[in-house]
């Protein structure tokens, strides 16, 4: 069931102009309308990762689609697109939005952590498993998440201690995988790294990828085709078919996910310290 934006907060930094607001479920939401400057098939690519990450079991943001309404928008005039010294309006309908995982009014969420915060991260494996997605749906992006902190168990982390604290890693800002608008499947060794080597570490061989590569090597159709029907028409502008053959390609390049991840070591550096 879609959620109903309550509450306009701020502007977020970012391409996409977002939006944080809160909805009528009480949770804080950062918003990419339908007509973002990026592209509309954005709000695709987000709501396909979403989808495919729950599965992969790799910690992303819970995501909803949030209705604007007319009256919310005409409230809060700030939500237009920028577009050079123009604004343009935007739709009242369903557009896309991924929950913060705590409450910012009370607790931090960071952008990024100094390196020696950034060893801690309980969940520091995970940049292993986002890069084997990464790579297969060629986020053209580099890596980006954010950090709270949270009981370590609750994230998967390997945490002998059940009731730990420490930082963890949330993956988001998935509008470019798919190439972003082009839907193309490409392969270029720096996308979807992430920006400090250090996360990169405890990687030695292909390995060190499991459980993903064999996760997204025996990936089920099904959970492409659960990804396929939750898309809104809306979204689309008629590119269902569009999306369709997009997520049929995706489906075959499985089969190359090895090499997708070995050619990360071919380009100017190798992103892998310990794996020469
Ligand atoms: N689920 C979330 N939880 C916390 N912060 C978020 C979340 N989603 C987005 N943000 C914040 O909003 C900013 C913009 O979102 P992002 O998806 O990166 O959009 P863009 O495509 O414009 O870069 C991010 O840099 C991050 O700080
Ligand atoms: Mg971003």
């Amino acid at each position: 069931m879609p959620l109903e934006a309550t509450t306009w907060i701020r502007k977020m930094r970012g391409g996409a102009q977002a939006h944080l607001v809160t909805a009528d479920d009480g949770h804080h939401y950062v918003v990419k309308v339908k007509q973002n400057p990026q592209h509309r098939r954005v709000l695709v690519n987000e709501w396909v990762s979403s989808v495919l990450l729950d599965y992969l079991r790799i910690p992303s943001p819970k995501v909803e689609m949030i209705r604007l309404t007319e009256q919310f928008l005409s409230a809060h005039p700030e939500v237009a697109i920028s577009i050079g010294s123009r604004a343009e309006p935007v739709a009242p309908g369903l557009h896309f939005g991924s929950r913060m995982p705590v409450n910012p009014d009370r607790f931090v969420i960071y952008d990024y952590l100094p390196d020696a915060l950034l060893r801690t991260v309980g969940n520091i494996r995970d940049f292993a498993g986002i890069l084997v997605f990464d790579k297969w749906v060629h986020n053209a992006d580099s890596r980006q998440c954010v950090f709270f902190r949270a009981q370590l168990r609750d994230f998967g982390a390997s945490e002998p201690r059940p009731r730990k604290e420490g930082f963890v890693a949330l993956m988001m800002d998935h509008g470019y995988i798919f190439g972003g608008p082009h839907w193309i499947l490409e392969e270029s060794p720096l996308a979807g790294l992430y920006c400090r080597q250090l996360v990169y570490e405890n990687i030695r061989s292909l390995d060190s990828f499991q459980p993903w590569l064999d996760m997204v090597r025996n990936f089920p159709p099904e959970i492409l085709d659960r990804a396929y029907r939750q898309v809104p028409e809306w979204w689309l502008n008629g590119d269902r078919e569009l999306l369709e053959q997009l997520l049929e390609r995706l489906y075959r390049r499985r089969a190359r996910i090895d090499a997708l991840i070995e050619d990360s070591r071919s380009g100017r550096i190798n992103p892998f310290p310990n794996w020469p």
